[in-house]
């Protein structure tokens, strides 16, 4: 069965081959050849011409050589009352007739569109008598190389014309050359040099609804320009030396919905350019060859029906915050490629339909905290290649509908916890090539919070997380369990894959309870993995919970296949016991054999072995500077607590006697110490230490001092200034003596300060140096866990 219907399929086609093939016309200068279009090869007295064909479409005429030719001579191509949609010319000479008289002669009776295309130079000038008896034609383009002349009665005989190009280099454009095309609709003119064009040549088109003057080089146009051009749709005046526009100029085109201007050279556009255009819908200015820094306030305001708004490489730096006013419309902003450094607050507040916006390469710093804020419908924000730092809380809280978020290539080191908490789209977020390490807290609610949290711990069912080029140094629990499809970690600072701070297994048992058994993918490649067993037994344990690590397979770690598999261990622990226990036999017959000698040798290494020349934990120098009259506080409250505290080694300083702070970088075992600057700062030490009291001054020295802490003490005499000082204080390096708290939040901020950016790469997982503050009062053991610990697996 299937086989008839191959016979009948195959017959079918051999029939359409069959039905083009008689069209294959006989004649002796020509060779004719090809399959679905007919191809033919001919000789006109030594000129090669090539004709290709396709019934009722199309007929190519293609001169290879041919400076002049007899059309006469051609073959004649089709029946006598075959139409076809277009006919071309590719490099031919002109004919010395109508193009009617050389149709007819080839058999073709009608035409729609007749094209022209010459890239050689032509010999001749067009004339009247080219087009007449082409009534038919709708379409016609003129290409042409070189120099040409258009007279003014030229396309009085094609006046059915709606669709009319022209390119070439040099046309002089005449008041009554597009004057019978009274029925144009379509009229492009490019590649021309015609530096100023006047006014009423397109006056009369009154059905002209696409106009294109590209690459004309027209670099000013009068006011009233488009005088007359009333149903005017789209219009393209891209690759002019366009630098200035008339405020008005559009003002005729009341139906205007597409404008575009690639590669001008506008330094300022006019106020109200667009007033008068209400249904425009699309402007793209593209490439501006000089830096139009600014935009006009209000330039797209109050047009309701614009959609797409694209101005790239244009070298602005501000827009103006009602730019987009009360245009709610626009669902497509492109600003990329400029050099905005801020935008306004309010400048998206009218987009309410927006659905996408393109801000990347920009210099944009930060963000304003509500400047998406009426964005609903966003889906697609892209702010790579930005300068951005942080970007806080409440940035894309409104973005309910954001499915792309892409913020790569910025400086980023602060994103906050709250940032995506809104957000229920399975989204594309990527902020890879940024500073993050998310060990920088953020202050919540002006206090720290205690536990480390990463910025998606409220992000669930992401399509992709992509972390890739950042500098993390740890992994967070909710990257692998918050539902994503695919996690991209590679090129950061991962040693161990498992967050220390979190119990994976209850999570993962939890996940399963809810029947989720997707598969989730993780790339890991180029990080400094430890070929630790925990790595191991972490990534195997994933693996059989649907975690797939697509490149496990360039993690070199050879002792892993060794030593970490359970079989393998169990044999490597009895050798070695084994081996354990016949050395151990070996050193007691020894010592049988050697004892004295023995004893004194051992006691030798022991002694030398015991003076603690290289301690690994380098002290923490904590400088306490305090008024002389805060002494017996700090006493009590402080050295107290730090002399239980062996790695901590407090000094009191008094801001009278400066002195005594000496500068020394190491101590005498040659380990660079630790340093931080302790100030108790009371109504005392304000007036001992500060003689003439300035209150900026001193503010001033408080936010710029490093690696110091200041502890706000009520001690001394009632000061308005120490008042201001506590209310102004700065969060993140300043505590209230009598918070509740205070050892926490202590013990927070010294492991911020001691651990911020610049060390934590080196110093992370050698060893915390958390144990140091764990004999301080009511330390709740949280950091003091072992790096494995909470693994479990
Ligand atoms: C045109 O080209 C053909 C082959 O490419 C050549 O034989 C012929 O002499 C050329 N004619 C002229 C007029 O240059
Ligand atoms: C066109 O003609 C000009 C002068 O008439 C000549 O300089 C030029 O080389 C010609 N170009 C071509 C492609 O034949
Ligand atoms: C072309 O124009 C003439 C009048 O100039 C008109 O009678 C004729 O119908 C038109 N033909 C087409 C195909 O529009
Ligand atoms: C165009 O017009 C100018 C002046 O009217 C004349 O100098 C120039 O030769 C003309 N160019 C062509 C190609 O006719
Ligand atoms: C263009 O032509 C108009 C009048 O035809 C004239 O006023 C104007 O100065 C010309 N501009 C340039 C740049 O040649
Ligand atoms: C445009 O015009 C300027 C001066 O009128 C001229 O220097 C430049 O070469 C022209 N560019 C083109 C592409 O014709
Ligand atoms: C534009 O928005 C208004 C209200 O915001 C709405 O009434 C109108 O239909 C919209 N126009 C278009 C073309 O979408
Ligand atoms: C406008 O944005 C939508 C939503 O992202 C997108 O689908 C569409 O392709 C954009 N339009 C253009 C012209 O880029
Ligand atoms: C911050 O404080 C406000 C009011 O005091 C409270 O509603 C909010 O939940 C707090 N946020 C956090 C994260 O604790
Ligand atoms: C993450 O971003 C980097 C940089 O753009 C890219 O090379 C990588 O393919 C992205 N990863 C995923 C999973 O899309």
């Amino acid at each position: 069965m299937a086989y008839k219907w191959l016979c009948v399929l195959a017959a079918a086609a051999l029939q359409v081959i069959g039905a083009a093939r008689p069209m294959c016309p006989s004649d002796p200068n020509c060779v004719c050849g090809g399959t679905l279009a007919v191809e033919l090869n001919c000789n006109v007295d030594g000129r090669t011409v090539k004709i290709n064909l396709v019934p009722d479409i199309y007929i190519n005429i293609k001169c290879e050589n041919a400076s002049s030719l007899d059309y006469n001579k051609l073959p004649r191509c089709a029946n006598r009352h075959n139409t076809f949609k277009s006919v071309s010319f590719k490099d031919c000479p002109l004919p010395d007739t109508s193009f009617k008289d050389v149709l007819t002669n080839m058999g073709v009776s009608k035409t729609m569109a007749l094209i022209f295309q010459n890239t050689k130079n032509l010999s001749g000038y067009f004339d009247r008598k080219h087009f007449a008896g082409l009534q038919d034609l709708t379409k016609l383009l003129l290409s042409i190389n070189g120099n040409t002349q258009l007279p003014d009665n030229l396309f009085m005989d094609i006046n059915n014309l709606t669709w009319l190009n022209i390119r070439s280099n040099s046309i002089n454009l005449s008041e009554n050359l597009l004057k019978p095309l009274e029925r144009l609709e379509t009229l492009e003119i490019s590649h021309n040099h015609m530096t100023n064009i006047s006014s009423n040549v397109f006056s009369h088109l009154t059905f002209l609804r696409k106009l294109s003057l590209w690459q004309n080089n027209v670099t000013w146009f009068s006011k009233d320009f488009f005088t007359g051009v009333n149903v005017l749709e789209e219009l393209d005046l891209s690759s002019n030396g366009l630098n200035e526009l008339p405020a008005s100029i559009f003002k005729p085109l009341r139906k205007l919905k597409k404008l575009t201007l690639f590669s001008n050279k506008f330094s300022s556009l006019p106020r109200n350019l667009f007033k008068s255009n209400r249904e425009l819908e699309t402007v793209i200015i593209l490439n501006n060859d000089v830096t139009l820094k600014e935009l006009p306030r209000y330039l797209f305001g109050s047009l309701t029906n614009l959609k797409q708004v694209y101005i790239q490489r244009c070298g602005l730096e501000t827009v103006p915050y009602d730019v987009f006013v009360n245009s709610p419309n626009v669902t497509n902003i492109s600003l990329a490629y400029n050099n905005l450094e801020t935008l306004p607050e309010a400048i998206f507040n009218d987009q309410i339909n927006l659905l996408e916006l393109d801000l990347s390469h920009n210099n944009l710093k930060d963000l304003e905290p509500k400047l998406f804020s009426s964005l609903v419908r966003l889906e697609f924000l892209n702010l790579d290649h930005n300068q951005l730092e942080e970007i806080s809380g409440s940035t894309f809280s409104s973005l309910l509908s954001l499915i792309y978020l892409s913020v790569e290539h910025n400086h980023l080191k602060t994103v906050s916890s709250y940032l995506f908490s809104n957000n229920k789209q399975r989204m594309y977020i990527s902020l890879a090539y940024n500073h993050l390490h998310f060990e920088n807290k953020e202050l919540d609610n002006n206090t720290w919070p205690m536990g480390r949290m990463s910025p998606f711990s409220n992000t669930y069912n992401l399509k992709v997380l992509n972390l890739s080029h950042n500098e993390f140094t740890n992994t967070f629990i909710d990257w692998y369990l918050n539902g994503h499809d695919t996690l991209d970690i590679r090129y950061n600072y991962i040693k161990y894959l498992n967050d220390k701070y979190a119990n994976i297994e209850s999570t993962i048992k939890r996940r399963r309870a809810n029947q989720d058994h997707s598969t989730h993918h993780i790339l890991i490649a180029h990080n400094p993995l430890h070929c630790h067993c925990s790595n191991w037994d972490f990534l195997k344990y994933m693996k059989r919970n649907n975690f797939k690590w697509d490149d496990v397979g360039t993690l070199q770690c050879s002792t892993w296949s060794k030593f970490c598999n359970e079989d393998a261990l169990i044999v490597f622990y009895t050798i070695s016991i084994l081996f354990l226990l016949s050395l151990a036999a070996a050193m007691i017959a020894l010592m049988f054999v050697m004892k004295q000698r023995l004893y004194k040798m051992t006691k030798h290494t022991l002694q030398q072995v015991l003076q603690p020349t290289h301690p690994k934990i380098r002290p923490l120098i904590l400088i306490i500077k305090c008024a002389e009259q805060d002494d017996e506080f700090v006493q009590s409250n402080f050295m107290s607590a730090f002399t239980e505290c062996q790695s901590v080694k407090a000094e009191i300083v008094h801001p009278n006697n400066p002195e005594k702070i000496k500068a020394h970088k190491h101590d005498e075992n040659g380990v660079r110490e630790k340093r931080l600057t302790l100030v108790i700062f009371s109504p005392n030490y304000l007036t001992s230490a500060y003689r003439d009291v300035n209150i900026k001054k001193i503010r001033g020295e408080m936010l710029k001092a490093k690696k110091t802490i200041y502890v706000f003490v009520d001690i001394g005499p009632d000061n308005s200034i120490y008042a201001f000082l506590k209310e102004q204080r700065d969060y993140r390096t300043t505590l209230l003596w009598g918070d509740p708290k205070f050892w926490d939040h202590f013990r927070v901020i010294v492991k911020y300060m001691m651990y911020s950016r610049h060390t934590a790469i080196r110093e992370r997982g050698t060893h915390s140096g958390d144990t140091e503050f764990s004999a301080l009062p009511g330390y709740p053991n949280l950091y003091a866990i072992d790096t494995f610990a909470h693994s479990q697996v």
